[in-house]
């Protein structure tokens, strides 16, 4: 079997992906890959990739002869917005790289796009698969581009090119870098340290989420999925529950009944989160590829408060 590659694995997604993706594939048959190095040993190969050089990705593609690339190397929005270059050259670049070797080595592509390759334009409830993309935030406007992107691979390539328009995500193994829905991974974790938790956004902000096994899931049904169902291949529409602050908190105090949570709304932060759907459809990635999520709020944080007590106690 051809290898896979996992490009910004020591990310949010990355560090729960290799691991899944090693499960199912065997060690030595995923390669995980970051700018950085790892500071826990590696359980499989591992190689220091920057995706703004090619010849780092081409290098790695050919030397472990690699057949799909999970592309999760990129700025979330926050960060994007701060240092709007370095997005650009990071999330348009390194995909550009990433196709550019996929092309030449015949390699599958994943691209994770996102809530964010919407806009205030958008319908926010119910959210069309096909509908306005005027993303007003540089993170957005490389999520739309990044799609436009991988459809030209394909078409005029060939390129087999798979994506999902992910929500915020909420894992408990590795925090969040700098995006508009980490508030929502923050609140467990001051839940149970602190009993109390500082939110910047508004409590009424309603935005998609998703627990990281049904995520780890959903990237892995697609990339298995028959390509003559994928009709819409490579922007899914893609949410298993939304929620406000407000709500989470309420979810979060079922537990943990003491549990306070205040607001100091950050303006930067909560225009990015206005800007962004509600809730999405997700129906073309449930007619085409029977996507189906398995947490909804009440499952994810049990799960949540479960496994991050026992990590808490074991520390
Ligand atoms: N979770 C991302 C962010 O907040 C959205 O894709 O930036």
């Amino acid at each position: 079997m051809r290898r896979i590659l996992v490009t910004g694995a020591l990310g949010q997604i990355g560090s729960e992906l290799v691991p899944l993706l090693r499960t199912r594939f065997g060690d030595e048959c995923v390669v995980a890959s970051d700018v950085r190095h790892p500071e826990a040993p590696a359980t499989g190969p591992f190689e220091r990739v920057d995706c703004m050089q090619v010849q780092d990705i081409e290098r790695v593609v050919t030397r472990h002869s690699v057949g799909t690339v999970y592309h999760l190397a990129a700025l979330l929005s926050v960060v994007a917005k701060q240092r709007p270059s370095a997005a650009w050259d990071l999330n348009m670049g390194g995909l550009y790289h990433v196709l550019e070797v996929a092309r030449e080595c015949g390699c599958a592509v994943f691209f994770p796009s996102s809530i964010g390759a919407f806009g205030p334009s958008t319908p926010a409830q119910g959210t069309p698969q096909e509908t306005i993309q005027r993303p007003t935030t540089i993170y957005g406007i490389t999520k739309v581009s990044g799609e436009l992107l991988c459809d030209y691979y394909h078409r005029r390539f060939a390129v087999d090119t798979r994506g999902l328009r992910l929500p915020g995500l909420i894992s408990y193994a590795a925090p969040p870098g700098g995006g508009t829905t980490d508030y929502a991974v923050e609140m467990f974790f001051h839940a149970l340290n602190h009993g109390h938790y500082t939110c910047y956004l508004r409590p009424d902000t309603c935005l998609d989420m998703m627990y990281m096994p049904d995520a780890l899931r959903a990237m892995v049904e697609l990339m298995a999925a028959d390509a003559a169902h994928l009709v819409h291949r490579n922007a899914y529409n893609l949410t298993a529950m939304h929620f406000t602050p407000e709500r989470l908190a309420e979810e979060i105090r079922v537990h943990l009944p003491d549990f306070r949570v205040d607001y100091r709304v950050d303006p930067e932060r909560q225009e990015i989160a206005d800007s962004w759907p509600e809730w999405m459809d997700d129906s073309a990635a449930r007619e085409e590829w029977g996507w189906r999520p398995d947490y909804d709020l009440a499952a994810t944080t049990r799960d949540m408060l479960e496994r991050l007590d026992a990590r808490f106690r074991s520390a």
